[in-house]
């Protein structure tokens, strides 16, 4: 008799409508996993289902991770889903301004996307992945979370803050086999910060950065991950990761 087929577990992402969030949709699909995509527009997150069809089942959830009132809808969704591998915390945004003039309304959204968000989305996740006693968060990070940049400040903040948020998340989860993963990317040639794919040179695309993102998925919870970082060539950060 040979060994049983083991159903996989649900990996949850946002942003996966497009830019890396539909890659790291589209490589796990292809790895197995049925998806949640959550993203906040539809239209996106339905092409990206309609992508991953073919290879796993995948539901959508149209939520604006800066609006608290939505996210009760998230636990709705997860309700009958047997079982949740990993949540991947992608959703995310950037806009480069000098301190002195950056607005309160740019620092608001990029630290309500980037930093708000994943932590309310932890929050209502959490009691699922310790109900199991085995989950694996995957938080996106960026150089901006390990140096410092000019013009970064509410990215560099939230970012930087998103370690912070990983960091407890470990101390909190172990006891209860929840585990917490850092993926850092460089420059990824998608629509971030209003650019379109094709339009950002020296970059990795959407599927490099990816690919170490489902690699850390699937490896767990044979191993477990805590950190990645992953640029192309000449955006290497030499010596400046000190910090951490
Ligand atoms: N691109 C880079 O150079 C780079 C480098 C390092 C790290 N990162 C990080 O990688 C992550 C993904 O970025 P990307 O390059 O893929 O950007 P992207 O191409 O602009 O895609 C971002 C995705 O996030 C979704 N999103 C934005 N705000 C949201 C909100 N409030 N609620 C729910 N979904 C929201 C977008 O939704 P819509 O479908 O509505 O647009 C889109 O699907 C971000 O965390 C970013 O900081 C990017």
């Amino acid at each position: 008799m040979g060994d049983a087929v083991v159903e996989k577990g649900a990996v949850l992402i946002t942003g996966a409508g497009r830019g890396i969030g539909r890659e790291i949709a589209l490589r796990l699909a292809h790895l197995g996993y049925p998806l949640v995509l959550l993203s906040k527009t539809e239209a996106h997150l339905r092409e990206t289902q309609a992508l991953c069809a073919a290879l796993v089942p995948s539901r959508v959830l149209v939520l604006d991770v800066t609006r608290e009132e939505e996210i009760p809808i998230l636990r709705e969704c997860l309700a009958d889903v047997p079982r949740l591998h990993a949540v991947v915390n992608n959703a995310g945004v950037g806009e480069w301004e000098d301190l002195e003039t950056l607005s309160t309304a740019a620092w608001d959204w990029q630290i309500a996307t980037n930093l708000r968000g994943p932590f309310w989305i932890i929050r209502e996740t959490l009691p699922i992945l310790k109900r199991q006693r085995c989950g694996l968060y995957v938080n996106i990070g960026s150089d901006c979370s390990l140096v410092g940049m000019p013009r970064r400040a509410a990215y560099n903040a939230s970012k930087f803050g998103l370690v912070g948020l990983t960091v407890c998340l470990r101390t909190e989860g172990s006891a209860h086999g929840v585990h917490a993963a850092m993926v850092y990317l460089g420059k990824t040639d998608t629509y971030f910060r209003n650019h379109r794919p094709g339009s950002r040179s020296n970059a990795l695309t959407g599927r490099d950065a990816a690919e170490p993102v489902a690699f850390v998925i699937d490896a767990y919870p044979r191993i477990v991950i805590e950190e990645i970082s992953v640029f192309a060539p000449g955006e290497h950060l030499a010596g400046t990761r000190s910090l951490l």
